[in-house]
C-alpha cells in the first residue's frame, strides 16, 4: 500500500508519526532489528527487544538462557543497540521504531535514549519482565513496586528529548497510579499489558483513558479485529502484538487492512461504545439527552459536569454543522443519536437529506467528545 498517496491516519507522537495504529510488541530474544523488517511495509510500529543495557542485565539474560528463555545478550550493548538502529531505520519506511530496554543502572537508560533519538527513533522502558533475574536488579515488573525509580529513570530519559514509552503489565499494583506517574513524568506512552485473569482486561484501558492524555498502546491477547476493536473502544490509540505474530505471521496485515477500512468507512477507527456498552467517556458524545435514568449521569459526575451543562454543551456545538437538524429523531437533533455503527433509519434519513456522509457525522462526533472532556472538571 502505497503510503504517501494513502494516509487516512493522523498519529503523532512527538517527533514519531506512524502510519497506521499497528504495532508489533517486543519478544526479548526474538524481535530483533531482521525480525521486525518483515513488518515495516505495513505496520505503524515496530517495538524491538528487550535489549539488555548494561553488564548486569546482560549476566542476568544469560542465566535466563541457561534454563531455557531466549534473550538478546551482548557484550557491548550499546554498540549492539547502534547496529540494530541503524539497520532497522536504514530505509524511511513511515513505520515508527521503539527500542524496548532493562537497565540496573539509569545511566544506560539515558545512554540509549539518546541513540534512539539519534535514529529517529523512541525508547521504551521495560517495566514488565517478571523473570526473577531482571527483577531482582530493580529491573523490568519490580519497577512497578518502586514508582520513585520508575519516575527518576523517565525524567531522565525525557531530559534527552527521546520519545519515551513505559511499558506495564496490568493489575499488579494500582493502574491508575502507575499511569498517573507515568504521564506526570514525562513519558508520551503508555504500552500496557492488560493482562488480566482470563485474557485480556480491557477495563483496564479504559480506566487510563478516562484519567490521562497519554498515547496509549493496549496490548494482551490481540489475534484479531475483534479484538483489538475491543481495546480501540475503550480508549486504546493503537494496539500491539506479540505472540499471534509467531503463531500466524499475518496477523498483523490483516490487522493493518481491516482498521484502514475502519477509519476510512467511518473516520474515527478507535471510537468508543456507548457509555452503557461499557465505552470510556469519549462516548458522551453519543449520549441522549439527559432525561432518563441511566449511566450518562454516572459519567457526567466524573467529569463534574451538571445535566444542564452538558445539554447546552452539546446544542452549543452542533450549531452550524449538519447534526443541528434532526427534528424526526428520538431528542430533536443528531447533537443526541448514537454512533454510526447503530443501524438506526430515522437518523440516516435525516443525513440523507442534509446529505451527510457517515465519515463526516463521525468526525463531527469527535469532535464533539474531544470539546465535551475539555471542559471537564474534575
Ligand atoms: C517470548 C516473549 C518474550 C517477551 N519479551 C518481552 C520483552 O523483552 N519486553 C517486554 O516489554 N515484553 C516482552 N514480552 C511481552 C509481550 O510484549 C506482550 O506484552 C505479551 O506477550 C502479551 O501480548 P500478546 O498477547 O500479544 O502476546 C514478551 C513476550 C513473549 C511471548
Ligand atoms: S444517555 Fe443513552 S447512550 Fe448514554 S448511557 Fe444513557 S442510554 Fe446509553
Ligand atoms: S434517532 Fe436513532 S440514532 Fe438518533 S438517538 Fe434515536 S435511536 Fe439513536
Amino acid at each position: 500500500m502505497n503510503t504517501e498517496i494513502f494516509a487516512p491516519f493522523d498519529l503523532k507522537i512527538g517527533y514519531l508519526t506512524p502510519k497506521n495504529p499497528i504495532a508489533l510488541a517486543p519478544m526479548a530474544g526474538i524481535t530483533d532489528s531482521k525480525f521486525a523488517a518483515q513488518f515495516t511495509d505495513h505496520v505503524g510500529m515496530v517495538v524491538l527487544g528487550g535489549y539488555n543495557l548494561d553488564e548486569l542485565t546482560n549476566e542476568a539474560a544469560q542465566r535466563e538462557v541457561q534454563r531455557g528463555r531466549r534473550e538478546f545478550i551482548t557484550d557491548s550493548p550499546m554498540e549492539f543497540l547502534e547496529s540494530e538502529l541503524q539497520a532497522i531505520t536504514g530505509e524511511d519506511t513511515g513505520t515508527a521504531v521503539m527500542v524496548n530496554v532493562r537497565a540496573a543502572d539509569i545511566e544506560a537508560y539515558a545512554d540509549a535514549a539518546r541513540l534512539a533519538k539519534k535514529y529517529h527513533a523512541g525508547i521504551e522502558i521495560n517495566a514488565h519482565c517478571r523473570q526473577p533475574e531482571i527483577m531482582e536488579l530493580g529491573a523490568g515488573e519490580s519497577l512497578l513496586g518502586h514508582l520513585d525509580t520508575l519516575r527518576e529513570i523517565i525524567e531522565t530519559v525525557r531530559s534527552t528529548g527521546a520519545v519515551v514509552s513505559v511499558k506495564t503489565r496490568a493489575n499488579v499494583v494500582d493502574d491508575l497510579e502507575v499511569a498517573k506517574v507515568i504521564e506526570q513524568a514525562g513519558a508520551h506512552i503508555i504500552h500496557i499489558d492488560a493482562m488480566g485473569g482470563r485474557g485480556a482486561d480491557v477495563n483496564v484501558i479504559r480506566k487510563i483513558r478516562n484519567n490521562t492524555s497519554l498515547f496509549i498502546i493496549g496490548n494482551n491477547s490481540i489475534v484479531d479485529f475483534s479484538s483489538a476493536k475491543s481495546m480501540f473502544s475503550r480508549g486504546a490509540d493503537m494496539v500491539s502484538v506479540a505472540r499471534a505474530v509467531i503463531n500466524e505471521p499475518n496477523t498483523l496485515r490483516s490487522l493493518v487492512d481491516q482498521v484502514t477500512s475502519e477509519q476510512m468507512l467511518t473516520g474515527w477507527y478507535n471510537s468508543p461504545k456507548h457509555i452503557c456498552g461499557g465505552g470510556d467517556l469519549r462516548a458522551l458524545t453519543f449520549c441522549c439527552l439527559p432525561v432518563k435514568p441511566c449511566a450518562v449521569h454516572n459519567a457526567l459526575k466524573q467529569i463534574g459536569m451538571t445535566a444542564k451543562e452538558f445539554t447546552r454543551l452539546k446544542l452549543d456545538f452542533v450549531e452550524g454543522t449538519p447534526l443541528e437538524y434532526g427534528d424526526s429523531t428520538c431528542f430533536g437533533s443528531m447533537a443526541w443519536c448514537c454512533k454510526i455503527s447503530k443501524p438506526c433509519f430515522l437518523r440516516d434519513g435525516v443525513m440523507e437529506v442534509v446529505g451527510v456522509s457517515d465519515v463526516e457525522f463521525m468526525q463531527i462526533k469527535k469532535r464533539m467528545s474531544e470539546e465535551i472532556l475539555s471542559h471537564r472538571k474534575n
